[in-house]
């Protein structure tokens, strides 16, 4: 009931956004992942008069056809709960009038719609938001290209076909790549220094993206085997985008899309939302509402498996968390500027670090805290009760512990294996669970750079009250000792972990 009043009576004749965005027609591309759904389910219930959200989905194994996955993956995630409680009988009313779902693939050219369906879309478009991506630290270099920038050539052309529409890309601050120091809503600069700067201010890829292109192809023609392809292609991606500033394949792509989009959309209307480390709903939806293993609970669920004892990162490094919904806000409070005031180019940072930061000390001792007192509540998550203690040491100290006991270790596990051949010493997995955490996400937990929000912040203080109360977007409220141990851990146990659907 509460709800339904807070978002369907009285702020509806206030709220600028939602005028905005009444009527509007919307393509959504990445609805079927984590982000993508809270967008989805708050465009749905808080602007119950919205033209259309078109979904561009792929089939997959499981579902051939595109309208079923949706159904299934999308419709019937636990994302929709609570409209399905606030609207009852009409919830499949407002669904059928407001989504349609494309079977397209968005890395085709016109993706991959026929001619006729192609032009019709473009006719009936006024917005798009892409949200789809490839978040695979060690993604293939083929397969990260082309999702994470190649196909924004695809995505630019539609907006063009549709009569110069705005583009909203969801990007992550994580294109800051090696750079230390203040990161800010600006274009970032390869840390490498390496790439020519054009005087528009995107950096020219073109040529870097045609030689990527040209060793892909080398690559692929020198190995026959499909294994050994896909590792060389990971291998190359790692390669260069440690060459020329990054970490890892996904952050070096999705900078590469920035410029791409930066440079084919001169003087349009271009939003770029960059979201630190996403995590759960502070509130909306639900509170906790998250899909998957995120960065951050991969840790957290190594440490509850009694898997994950030492880390490497600073306790005093910031971690910058961002819960899921203040993400979708920040992209729709966005979409509805570049709406109301099309023509420019603007880049956003949706991140806690510099307003409220929390550091990876601060995180863990909150997490170990309640995981301690609380693992009952979270039956799930703790099979039983967390012993063991966590803890975060440098990242050279890191590398010379797992050296020096994994190596006894392995002699310890041949030996058993003389008389028992499959057996694991379940240590030595372990050391393996947290040796290939840490080299995924060691990069996050000892950073050396600070996100900035100013222009985000600056624009929700340009919204009015209401807005800013509808669509809120400011990490400074957030209570990390409530987001985390009663939020956010209860988030994890109860949707993370189970392979529960919508109730019904
Ligand atoms: N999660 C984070 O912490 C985080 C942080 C910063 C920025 N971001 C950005 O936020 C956006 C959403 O991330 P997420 O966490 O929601 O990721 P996610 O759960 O992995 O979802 C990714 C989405 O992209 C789609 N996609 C991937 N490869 C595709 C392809 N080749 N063709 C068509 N669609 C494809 C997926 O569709 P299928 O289901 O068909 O594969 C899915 O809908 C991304 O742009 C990401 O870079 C995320």
């Amino acid at each position: 009931m509460g709800h339904a009043m807070d978002t369907q009576v009285k702020p509806v004749v206030s709220s600028r956004i939602i005028a905005t965005l009444t009527g509007k027609r919307i393509l959504l591309t990445g609805a079927s992942g984590f982000l993508g759904k809270v967008v989805l389910e708050k465009l749905l219930r808080t602007v119950p008069d919205i033209g259309l959200i078109y979904l561009p989905m792929r089939a997959n194994r499981k579902f051939p056809n595109a309208e079923d996955r949706f159904r299934a993956e999308v419709l019937g995630s636990s994302v929709f709960d609570r409209l399905r409680r606030d609207l009852g009988d009409a919830f499949e009313a407002r669904v059928a009038a407001r989504i349609r779902c494309l079977p397209a693939t968005i890395t085709a050219s016109q993706l991959g719609l026929t001619d006729d369906a192609y032009q019709a879309l473009a006719g009936s478009l006024d917005a798009i938001i892409n949200s789809a991506a490839s978040v695979n630290f060690r993604e293939s270099l083929e397969r990260a290209l082309e999702i994470n920038t190649l196909c924004l050539d695809n995505l630019v052309t539609l907006t063009e076909v549709a009569g110069g529409i705005p583009l909203l890309q969801v990007s992550t601050c994580y294109v800051n790549g090696k750079n230390p120091g203040d990161a800010r809503e600006a274009v970032v600069a390869p840390a490498s220094g390496r790439l020519a700067r054009h005087a528009q201010g995107y950096y020219e890829v073109r040529p870097l993206i045609a030689r990527l292109q040209a060793e892909i192809r080398e690559l692929s023609a020198a190995h026959q085997d499909p294994d050994a392809r896909e590792q060389a292609l990971i291998a190359l991606g790692q390669a260069e985008a440690n060459e020329l500033g990054w970490t890892d394949t996904y952050t070096f792509t999705k900078w590469l899309g920035e410029q791409c989009l930066l440079e084919s959309m001169q003087g349009r209307t271009l939003t770029i939302v960059r979201p630190a480390i996403i995590e759960s709903a502070l509130e909306e939806p639900l509170p906790g509402w998250i899909e998957g293993v995120k960065v951050a609970d991969a840790v957290i669920m190594g440490y509850a498996r009694g898997k994950v004892v030492v880390f490497p990162g600073q306790r005093g490094c910031v971690l910058d968390v961002i819960p899921v919904d203040l993400v979708a806000n920040s992209i729709l409070m966005a979409l509805a500027e570049a709406l109301q005031d099309p023509g420019e180019q603007r880049i956003y940072q949706s991140c806690s670090g510099a307003s409220n930061p929390i550091t990876l000390g601060q995180f863990i001792d909150l997490v170990i805290e309640e995981s301690r007192r609380n693992h009952q509540s979270y039956p799930r998550l703790f099979k039983r009760p967390p012993r063991l203690p966590f803890v975060a040491v440098d990242a050279t100290l890191f590398g010379l512990l797992l050296k020096g006991s994994q190596l006894p270790l392995q002699v310890i596990q041949r030996l058993l294996r003389i008389r028992e051949p499959e057996a694991k010493l379940k240590l030595l997995e372990s050391l393996a669970t947290t040796q290939q955490l840490a080299a995924l996400f060691g990069f996050y937990t000892a950073a050396d750079y600070v996100f900035h929000n100013d222009r985000l912040m600056a624009l929700a203080q340009r919204m009015s009250p209401v807005d800013r109360a509808l669509f809120p977007v400011d990490p400074s409220a957030i209570d990390w000792a409530n987001y985390l141990q009663r939020i956010h851990l209860a988030g994890l146990d109860r949707y993370s972990l189970t392979t529960r659907r919508s109730q019904k």
